[in-house]
C-alpha cells in the first residue's frame, strides 16, 4: 500500500487559463508533485464547470485543452492521477450524502453564492437574502449552491491531506474539513480525514491587468499560453496610475517573474518611463512562458495522448474513489 500522503486539486475547464491559475496553483502543483512525497490525484472539474458552461462542444475542447495544459505545464502523467471529474461517479454519489447531512443556511454562507446573491439583490445585502423572496433568486442554479458540496467529495474521496489552490477557494477546503467532521460525528465513524489547504502566500491572489484578482469573469487577465502577440496586448492595457513612485499593477505582476532586488533596481533605473517597463515585463513573460506554450503546442499535434492519460487516470481513481465508497456506504447503512 502507498502510504504517502494525497495531494488533491482540480481545475474547471471553462475558459483559457490564465498566469494566475499558473502561479496560484498549477506551478505549486507541478513542484509538490515533483518533489515525489505525495500521491497525487489532480483532476478537470467538468462537472462543476455546467454551472457556467453548457455547451457540449465547448465542454469537450475544454476539457482536451486542460489535460493538455497540466502537461505542458509540467506535469508528468505517469507520476499523476490525471483525470475527469465525471468519469468517476463516486463524485457525484458522495455529493448527494453530504447534501443531506449539511443545512441551506451554512452553505449560503460561501462566498461565491453569496457574490451572485448581491449581484442579483442589489438593494438587499446577502445577509438578509434568507428573508429575501426566492423569486428573485431565478439565476442561481441549484448547483452554484450546491458547490461546495461537490467539492468536499472530490477532495474527501480520496482521503487529501494537501489541497494546492488559491486563496479564492479556501473557503471551500474548510467547507470540505467541516464535512468530513460532520459526517464523522453524525455516523460516529473515522471515514474522512481532514484537508488542509496549501495556499502560497505571496501568489494568494495574482493581480489582474486592472488591479482586480486576476480573473476569466473580470476579462483582465494575462492568457498562459497566448502568442508575444497577446501578451504584448494584454501588458500594453494594464491599468497604470501616476500617482505613486512606480506603475503598482505592472509591477505586482512582473513581481511574478523576479526578485524584489533585480526588480527594484529595473524600476529605478525606469523610473517614469512605463513603456520601457511594460516592455521589459513583456520579454519576461514571453521567457518564462515560451517553454510551456511550445510543450502545449506539440501536444496539440498528439491528440490521443489526452486520451490515454484520461483513460489510465480513471481507472486508477474509480479504484480509490470506489474503496473509499465501500466505507461511506457502510457506514451509512445502505451496504
Ligand atoms: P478555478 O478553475 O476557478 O481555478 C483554478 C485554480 O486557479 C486558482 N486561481 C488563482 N490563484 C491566484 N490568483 C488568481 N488570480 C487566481 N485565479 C484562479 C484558483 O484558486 C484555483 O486553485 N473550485 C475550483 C475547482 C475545484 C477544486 C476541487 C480545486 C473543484 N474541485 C477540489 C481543488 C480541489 C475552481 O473553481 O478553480
Amino acid at each position: 500500500m502507498d502510504k504517502k500522503p494525497v495531494l488533491v486539486s482540480g481545475i474547471k475547464p471553462t475558459g483559457d487559463l490564465h498566469i494566475g491559475n499558473y502561479f496560484g496553483a498549477m506551478r505549486q502543483l507541478v513542484e509538490l508533485t515533483k518533489e515525489g512525497k505525495y500521491r497525487p490525484f489532480i483532476f478537470v472539474a467538468d462537472y462543476h464547470a455546467l454551472n457556467t458552461m453548457q455547451d457540449a462542444e465547448e465542454m469537450r475542447r475544454r476539457t482536451r485543452e486542460l489535460v493538455m495544459a497540466y502537461i505542458a505545464v509540467g506535469l508528468d502523467p505517469k507520476e499523476v492521477v490525471l483525470f475527469k471529474q465525471s468519469d468517476v461517479p463516486a463524485h457525484t454519489e458522495l455529493c448527494w450524502i453530504f447534501d443531506t447531512i449539511t443545512d441551506m443556511p451554512y452553505l449560503a454562507r460561501a462566498h461565491a453564492f453569496k457574490a451572485e446573491v448581491d449581484k442579483l439583490t442589489d438593494s438587499m445585502p446577502a445577509r438578509r437574502f434568507l428573508s429575501a423572496k426566492l423569486e428573485q433568486l431565478t439565476n442561481i442554479g441549484v448547483g452554484l449552491f450546491n458547490y461546495p458540496m461537490l467539492m468536499a467529495a472530490d477532495i474527501l474521496l480520496y482521503d487529501a491531506e494537501v489541497v494546492p489552490v488559491g486563496q479564492d477557494q479556501k473557503q471551500h477546503i474548510e467547507i470540505a474539513r467541516d464535512t468530513a467532521e460532520k459526517f464523522n460525528r453524525v455516523y460516529k465513524t473515522e471515514v474522512f480525514k481532514l484537508p488542509e489547504a496549501h495556499i502560497m502566500t505571496d501568489v494568494a491572489i495574482v493581480p489582474g491587468i486592472d488591479g482586480r484578482k486576476m480573473s476569466k469573469s473580470y476579462n483582465n487577465v494575462i492568457p498562459l499560453f497566448g502568442s508575444h502577440d497577446d501578451l504584448k496586448k494584454a501588458v500594453m492595457s494594464i491599468v497604470t496610475d501616476s500617482s505613486g513612485d512606480r506603475p503598482e499593477n505592472v509591477y505586482r505582476i512582473h513581481r511574478l517573474f523576479r526578485s524584489e532586488v533585480n526588480l527594484d533596481a529595473l524600476y529605478d533605473e525606469h523610473r517614469g518611463n512605463y513603456k520601457a517597463l511594460k516592455e521589459t515585463l513583456i520579454e519576461d513573460l514571453d521567457r518564462y512562458l515560451a517553454p510551456m506554450r511550445a510543450k502545449y503546442e506539440e501536444l496539440k499535434e498528439n491528440p490521443d495522448i489526452v486520451e490515454e492519460v484520461l483513460k489510465a487516470g480513471k481507472r486508477e481513481a474509480r479504484a480509490v474513489s470506489e474503496a473509499k465508497m465501500e466505507q461511506v456506504r457502510k457506514a451509512i447503512g445502505v451496504a
